[in-house]
């Protein structure tokens, strides 16, 4: 399959000049110019696996090696949403990102929506035989194409569905509008239960949920927390269905130009703040379903082993149509990472 282009977005520059003043108003400019800056952009809130790595990240960086090499961090679309922040790093606005998997397949490497099929994985455990083998290391590769370094793969966890109504069996979601991220195959997906899917980036959705643009959406627990979508949607169905995590990205021009001391420097701290927001993820996933489960006005409802299987057998046309456009040696790798024990 040919890699799709990215389209140049003239919100980049207006971006980037916001993103300059900023740093001037904020006193960066002012402070001593370190020999290294790294400014590491992502969409979500500091209190979510990735907004933690991201931070442990900076510290770690920021103990070894003082203020020589400083990290930035840009939580919740600050300066970059996830629509332009890769063409961000193309243009050299930002050194480091972590977009979800589900955002790469625009960016050009459709291999990656393979994390969106439905019921893929059954646990973390499962999805680190995917990300941290063979299969995770060659697909980390493949970002090259597209001038990304990839460096690591990430947890956040399995997406829930939201709505004004419970969301128990496929007829339930006959009509919705759904908020989806950019993929084909989560749009695949919405399209399968009935529903339409309305691509938007992170940081518009709790916007279009309040003024009713669209009306469900797919999160994990930590997202749909602190963005505070549980006074928007009044239920959210524990469906398991999806995964979603993330890969940190450089761009190959700015890693090249480190000293080889740095870059170490760098990639240590980065596999340390890895494994850091890798063992938190699942204590924030829990965290956020008690603090969902005790929010007033809020309605959390599991699935019976038989509703779940019913939408896993409903969503397996999506498998279809992701092999007929990339093939099936993916998941042919992907389903025997999965068996390995
Ligand atoms: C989304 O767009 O829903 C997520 O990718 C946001 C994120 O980065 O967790």
């Amino acid at each position: 399959m040919s890699a799709t282009p990215v389209p140049r977005s003239p919100r980049i520059l207006r971006r980037a000049v916001l993103g300059a003043a900023c740093a001037v108003a904020s006193g960066w400019a002012r402070a001593a110019r370190p020999a290294v800056l790294l400014r590491f952009s992502h969409v979500v809130a500091p209190d979510t696996p990735k907004g933690q790595m991201a931070l442990r990240f900076q510290s770690l960086v920021h103990a070894r090696a003082g203020d020589r090499i400083r990290v930035e961090v840009h939580p919740a679309s600050q300066f970059w949403g996830d629509d332009d922040e890769i063409e961000a790093l193309r243009l050299g606005a930002v050194e480091m990102l972590a977009p979800s998997l589900s955002k790469f397949g625009m960016a050009g490497v459709p291999e990656f929506e393979v994390f969106d099929l439905p019921y893929l994985f059954a646990d973390l455990a499962q999805v680190r035989r995917v990300t941290q083998g063979e299969v995770g290391r060659g697909l980390l590769q493949r970002l090259g194409r597209q001038q990304m370094l990839g460096l690591g793969f990430l947890d956040n966890g399995f997406k829930q569905m939201s709505a004004a109504r419970p969301l128990r069996t496929p007829a339930d979601y006959r009509g919705l509008r759904v908020r989806v991220q950019a993929s084909r195959v989560l749009g695949e997906q919405v399209r399968a239960l009935g529903a339409q899917p309305v691509v938007l980036p992170f940081g518009e959705t709790q916007r279009a949920l309040a003024s009713g643009v669209v009306d469900a959406a797919e999160n994990p627990l930590s997202n749909f927390l602190t963005q505070g979508l549980a006074a928007l949607q009044p239920h959210i169905t524990l469906t398991q269905h999806g995964y979603l995590g993330y890969a940190v990205v450089s761009h190959p021009r700015f890693w090249a130009s480190l000293q080889p001391a740095d870059r170490e420097l760098l990639s240590t701290a980065l596999a340390e703040a890895l494994a850091h927001g890798n063992r938190l993820a699942a204590e924030l996933d829990a965290m956020a379903l008690a603090t969902l489960r005790r929010t007033p006005g809020l309605q959390v409802h599991g699935l019976t082993p038989a509703e779940r299987s019913a939408l896993r057998r409903h969503l397996q046309t999506v498998y279809d149509g992701f092999q007929r456009s990339l093939g099936s040696a993916l998941l042919t790798d992907v389903q025997r990472a999965l068996d390995q024990r």
